[in-house]
């Protein structure tokens, strides 16, 4: 099933050709250089792109990052991506979908990387031995009474060799990692199918299954962890319990447990 013509980018055909899927990737937009492929999707779920339409491009000149951060990433040699999703979710609970993302791309990464395991930081880092191989950026708009458009975007490093300085000791690439080159259109409709599977499976008996296989892969459960509030300049320290119903972040602090909705962890002591 095809929603659109093939695409000029030779990743995206390569990618059209693989997918397994019912909807996820079946409309597909790919640009060689775009400002950023969340801009692109948003225009493109404006004008009507249906549930599962993805734009993808080998080069953004204004990737957008979590915490009003840029996101760069060589040309070529990674993925980048955003996908158009209209979930009938209630608002609070739409960070459910970084959840059940998060795992597709873990057990995708998994399954190029192998033995090496994939774990997840809060909330939605995906993480090779401990440093970043991919981000996430949820954006949303309210189109309709309770009928939000979230654009999820997601770019994760494949085959980038190198990174600044300033990102060295935190990020890294699946070709770092391995020593290997990763074909990316295999892994890319590989993830797709991983994510339809698990987004399908938000709203209904099966989500917990989603919140426990989360769990699993939470780095740092159970470790002393600091969390940091936009704006405030103390963390505020506690054990990593886990992860509440909505996906929001569980610590049991020197007041006892709570729960936090925002914010960016790091082991203790390392802020
Ligand atoms: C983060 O970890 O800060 C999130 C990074 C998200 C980057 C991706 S790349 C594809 C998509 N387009 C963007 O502008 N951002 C996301």
């Amino acid at each position: 099933m095809s929603h659109a013509p093939p695409s000029p980018l030779p990743l995206a055909r390569e990618v059209q050709a693989l997918l397994r899927t019912r909807r996820f990737g079946q409309a597909l937009r790919g640009y060689q250089t775009v400002d950023s492929t969340n801009t692109r999707a948003l225009r493109w779920a404006d004008d009507g792109a249906p549930e599962g339409s993805v734009v993808i491009a080998e080069y953004q000149t204004a990737g957008r990052g979590r915490h009003g951060r840029s996101w760069h990433a060589d040309i070529g040699q990674n993925l980048m991506f955003s996908v158009v999703l209209r979930p009938s979710l209630p608002p609070p609970r739409l960070n459910l979908i970084t959840l059940a993302a998060s795992i597709a791309i873990a057990e995708a990464v998994e399954a190029c990387v192998a033995p090496l395991t994939a774990s997840i930081k809060w909330p939605n880092d995906v993480l090779l031995e401990g440093y970043k191989c991919c981000g996430m950026l949820l954006e949303s708009t309210l189109t309709r009474p309770a009928q939000a458009t979230v654009i999820l975007g997601i770019g994760l490093n494949v085959n980038q060799s190198g990174f600044p300085a300033a990102l060295e000791n935190r990020a890294t690439s699946l070709l770092l990692q391995t020593g290997r080159r990763i074909p990316r259109a295999p892994l890319l409709a590989d993830l797709l199918g991983r994510l339809e599977r698990y987004y399908e499976k938000l709203g209904t008996d099966e989500e917990a299954a989603i919140r426990r296989a989360y769990e699993t892969r939470l780095h740092g459960l159970g470790h002393p962890t600091a969390l940091r509030l936009a704006g405030q300049e103390h963390p505020i320290t506690g054990l990593l319990l886990g992860i509440a119903d909505t996906g929001a972040l569980r610590l049991h602090t020197d007041d006892g447990p709570r729960t936090f909705h925002a914010g960016e962890i790091r082991e203790a002591n390392t802020f």
